[in-house]
């Protein structure tokens, strides 16, 4: 039997490399859509590499016909919050306008499935946790808003062409492939994880810790880390789900456990056995204090549980990443 094409935009990046990987145990075939600025060539490994942007609607049209993709995964797009709120029309651009193009190449062509890469930040800074998805979805970063935008346009395709769609609220995606295949490569990285690693690899002098002072459990914000490989096992079983006929709808994925910053740190120094040095610093703007999910509607419907996301198994993960990729 031939094998199904999976559209896979941002295929040559994070998360996105991670779900081509899962696709292609699946037995899907992944076709990643990538214009290579943020994402590495060398990632996609488990289908061919499509080159263009996602604002090239021409373009993706034309692979769409070429490969006759029988759904999407998106992933496209630009992913920092604190240059969301300083470059916001390069955001909207990429991921509202990014989307349009996907969309309407997908109606036209006739791709009736779409899995979409969304984020927590659509809740902003949430008075309780964990967050369930009816939660008040109130971003207070461009970032969040174009992401949600997207989502609510979601609706609004699926009442006017049929569009069946999942958005999934990633919290922290983190670690990487425990075959050490592909990982976390960002240029420039902020993400805590990474540069806590680069730290304690001597890489960088010291990990700025934001914010000492918070009302948690030991001042530093409490985050949820979901180990991207578990990521990449939802995204499938959310492509799954909507092949078979099950409904549309946003789905919270994380954990439920809430990690400080110290916490991090101290899971650093213990699986790398080196120090991290911290200079502490103050607050970074737009950082909610808490964000913990309530996955449950997740793990009930799509029957995954996050297997590999204890905090040790993410550091361990994205330590050898780091090691391999730093050649130490
Ligand atoms: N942090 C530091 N020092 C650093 C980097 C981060 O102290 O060098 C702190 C941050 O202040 C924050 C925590 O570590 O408290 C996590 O920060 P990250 O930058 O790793 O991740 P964020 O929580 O800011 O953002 C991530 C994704 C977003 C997503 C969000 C949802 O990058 O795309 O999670 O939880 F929207």
């Amino acid at each position: 039997m031939t094998k199904s094409a999976v559209l896979v935009t941002g295929g040559a990046g994070y998360v996105g490399s991670h779900a081509c990987k899962a696709l292609a145990k699946a037995g899907y075939v992944p076709v990643a859509y990538d214009n290579l600025e943020t994402g590495f060539k060398d990632l996609v490994r488990w289908g061919p590499l499509e080159l263009g942007d996602i604002l090239d609607r021409a373009r993706l049209r034309e692979v769409i016909d070429r490969w006759k993709p029988i759904a999407a995964m998106h992933f496209a797009g630009l992913l920092s919050v604190a240059d969301s709120v300083r470059q916001p029309v390069a955001y909207y651009r990429s991921n509202v306008s990014g989307s349009f193009e996907l969309l309407d190449a997908m109606v036209e062509k006739g791709v009736g499935a779409l899995v979409f890469s969304s984020s927590a930040s659509v809740y902003g800074d949430p008075e309780s946790s964990p967050i369930p998805e009816s939660s008040p979805t109130v971003p207070v970063n461009p970032y969040g808003r174009s992401k949600l935008m997207i989502e609510q346009a979601l609706a609004d395709a699926e009442h006017a062409y049929g569009l069946k769609w999942l958005a999934l609220r990633y919290f922290n995606a983190s670690g990487a492939d425990p075959d050490g295949e592909t990982g976390e490569c960002h240029d420039p990285e902020t993400h805590l994880i990474p540069r806590a690693l680069m730290a304690a690899g001597g890489e960088i002098a010291y990990l700025d810790l934001f914010g000492t002072t918070y009302p948690t459990k030991d001042g530093t914000c409490i985050r949820d880390y979901i180990h991207v490989a578990d990521l990449a096992d939802w995204h499938v079983a959310a492509l799954t789900s909507l092949l078979a006929g099950e409904p549309s709808g946003a789905y919270n994925l994380g954990t439920g456990q809430g990690v400080s910053v110290a916490e991090v740190i101290a899971a650093v120094e213990r699986i790398t056995g080196r120090k991290v040095p911290v200079q502490y610093g103050p607050r970074r703007e737009g950082d909610a204090i808490s964000l913990v999910a309530d996955s449950s509607r997740a793990v009930a419907r799509f029957k995954v549980k996050p297997a590999r996301s204890d905090l040790d198994t993410i550091v361990a993960t994205a330590w050898n990443w780091y090691r391999q990729s730093r050649k130490l």
